[in-house]
């Protein structure tokens, strides 16, 4: 069988602590599917990581592999030589729309990316129409915009009115600078003559072309997201909890620095606004809250927590107050 090896963008190391070479054949294996490709693991050549697969049908799997997260190169193994193989990019928008934002609390762009890219490999549904990703703790917006890159239309509810303000003031800047055919507005939302916060809504024909995808973010406490977006229901919902260090959970008149209460009460809105065959995926700092309690929260959800296998491989040091995991669920 042909066998492959994947090189890693060098700056992946720093963002995994070491440990980018290891994550990516983990993502592989979700996001490739065992059936279709055999992950050997991380391989030295000369000092230097490679994630190595086999595979009969790479044209199966040619976009999975060009999509991962820390993919910088990719080659087929002929005897003790290595062959050049294209990593054909269908990316509908240029890394920097996620990368050029810069700020404290942001989650890393390629650890967010792979969070997405496994979440959306554990639907069991195949959408029929565009992906739909819903980050109800959408920050300034990581999440949206790499979903944006995927080709999804993306929403998302954030408490922080000036993160939403600031994601929507870099939105315009950019399109307006790139050139890309947008409409962007950012207005209050009353319902019964009650305010209930302000709504960003964008329409953007991306760069690659096609059809013009949606952006919404509410701002508001996660914890009312599905009265927010009403009888809206999502492929997927991707989020990053709060790690209790330079973001706290916000309910109102509190600050909680473990995310868990915000999780226990906010899991279950999130589940209902998934459809049938939706993926849930979370990353969060497993020092405030144990894998084990978060599954238990999900399955009290109704959802059904995939934790076996490579789903437990995802797990990485971020700093000595962070070990930042990832929890995925699916709805039956
Ligand atoms: C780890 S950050 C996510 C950062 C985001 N992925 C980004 O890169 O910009 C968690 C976010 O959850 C928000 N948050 C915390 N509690 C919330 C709540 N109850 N409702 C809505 N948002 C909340 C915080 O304001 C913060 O922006």
């Amino acid at each position: 069988m042909p066998q492959y090896l994947i090189l890693i963008t060098p700056a992946a190391n720093r963002v995994f602590a070491g440990q980018a070479a290891g994550l990516t054949a983990t993502e592989l294996e979700i996001c490739a599917g065992t059936d279709r490709a055999a992950v050997s693991g991380v391989q030295s050549l000369a000092g230097v990581d490679y994630v190595g697969f086999e595979t009969s049908d790479f044209a199966a799997i040619a976009r999975s592999v060009a999509g991962l997260s820390s993919a910088y190169a990719l080659f087929e193994q002929v005897g003790e030589l290595l062959r050049p193989v294209e990593l054909v990019n269908s990316d509908r928008f240029s890394d920097d729309l996620v990368t050029i934002p810069k700020y404290q609390g942001k989650t890393n762009e390629q650890f967010t990316r792979m969070l997405v890219n496994v979440t959306a490999a554990s639907m069991s549904r195949s959408p029929t129409g565009p992906i739909t990703l819903l980050d109800p703790l959408a920050g300034r917006g990581t999440t949206l915009s790499v979903g944006l890159t995927l080709g999804y239309d993306v929403a998302g509810v954030e408490s922080e009115v000036k993160a939403v303000e600031a994601y929507a003031a870099f939105l315009k800047t950019y399109l307006r600078r790139k050139r890309l055919k947008h409409k962007a507005g950012i207005d209050p939302v009353r319902r019964e003559g009650r305010s209930l916060g302000r709504r960003l809504q964008v329409e953007v024909t991306p760069e690659a072309g096609g059809r013009p995808q949606q952006l919404t973010v509410f701002t508001g406490d996660t914890r009312q997201s599905a009265a927010l977006f009403g009888k809206r229901r999502f492929d997927l919902v991707v989020a990053d909890a709060p790690y209790g260090v330079v973001h706290g959970s916000s309910a109102p008149g509190r600050r909680d620095r473990s995310p868990a209460a915000l999780l226990a009460d906010a899991l279950p809105v999130w589940a209902g606004q998934l459809k049938p065959g939706g993926a849930l995926g979370i990353s969060w700092n497993t020092y405030g809250l144990t894998r084990e309690e978060l599954a238990a929260i999900a399955t009290t959800a109704g959802l059904e927590p995939l934790d076996d296998g490579p789903y437990l491989r995802l797990g990485h040091r971020v700093d000595s107050a962070i070990y930042r995991d990832v929890f995925i669920a699916r709805r039956s």
